[in-house]
């Protein structure tokens, strides 16, 4: 199964990317899938049978779960990558079908939640564009030890804008603490720069070795995640993310919390 269905309570993790985007104003999706994620376009097509036993057995709010998965206003076009090459690649694999507009582009496996007074961080960074005009990413603290694992920006003089942008530094080499996750609005200019990419780190086309040219450029903003990611490519960061929709979930969020608690106050005598 691809890790981008795997559930977070009673939806793929994918389908929480897929509400982020429609809720920031997006209405066509473009899915850069390969070889193993055929599921992700068959969750997202019509289900008329399963749509009409749910409504046969009275369960029409399930009924809509399932019809809702893609609202009819948006529209789904569905790309396949041919060889793991990169997430360079995979994006520059999506030009056919994005043309010569900005565009998001979001990493389903990490899981955001925003905070309780702010936008969703694909909303945020839109508008971020919108004003500057410059492709943006956003930017998270990670402590040293964990900045191998990122793009790691070179903070900008300019405020909200970064220098450049570092993929996966060796440890003790990491020019900030601020790594770039899985959100990004860009400029269309990137699509020339990643064709003109060599691979970079694992011998894959980046998308942060695109991003750290257009910075050298003055061309690249930056906002700061306001809530909490989860990495659901991890154990402990697809629990996190569990945890955190379960918590703020508003049909089972008290009794969870409930739970939570009680876990937490005896371990030993709660199974
Ligand atoms: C990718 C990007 C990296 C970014 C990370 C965020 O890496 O290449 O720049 O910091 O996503 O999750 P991956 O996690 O796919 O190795």
């Amino acid at each position: 199964m691809p890790k981008e269905l795997l559930p977070i309570i009673d939806r793929p993790i994918i389908q929480y990317a897929v509400e982020e985007a429609l809720a920031a104003g997006i209405t066509k999706l473009v899915f850069v899938t390969g070889r193993t994620k055929r599921a992700i376009a068959d969750h997202f097509d019509a289900a008329p049978e399963l749509e009409r036993a749910l409504e046969d057995a009275g369960k029409s709010d399930l009924a809509a779960a399932v019809r809702d998965t893609l609202p009819s206003h948006a529209h789904a076009v569905y790309i396949r990558q041919r060889a793991p090459l990169g997430l360079g690649h995979a994006v520059l694999c999506a030009q056919p079908a994005v043309g010569n507009e900005p565009f998001a582009v979001l990493l389903a496996d990490d899981f955001i939640m925003p905070g309780t007074n702010s936008a969703n961080p694909t909303a945020s960074l839109r508008e971020a564009y919108a004003a500057s005009g410059r492709s943006q990413i956003l930017l998270q603290d990670v402590p040293p030890s964990e900045a191998y694992k990122y793009g790691i920006a070179i903070p900008g003089t300019e405020p909200g804008t970064i220098a450049g942008l570092i993929e996966k530094p060796a440890q003790g080499t990491e020019p900030s603490k601020l790594a770039s996750i899985g959100r990004y609005v860009l400029h269309p200019e990137i699509f020339d720069v990643l064709a003109q990419l060599s691979p970079g780190r694992g011998g894959e086309i980046q998308l942060a070795d695109a991003i750290d040219r257009l910075a050298r450029k003055g061309r690249v903003g930056a906002i700061m995640l306001d809530g909490t990611r989860h990495d659901c490519g991890s154990h402990p960061g697809y629990l996190g993310a569990i945890v955190a929709a379960a918590s703020r979930h508003p049909e089972i969020g008290p009794e969870f919390r409930a739970l939570m608690a009680a876990r937490l106050s005896a371990p030993e005598q709660v199974d």
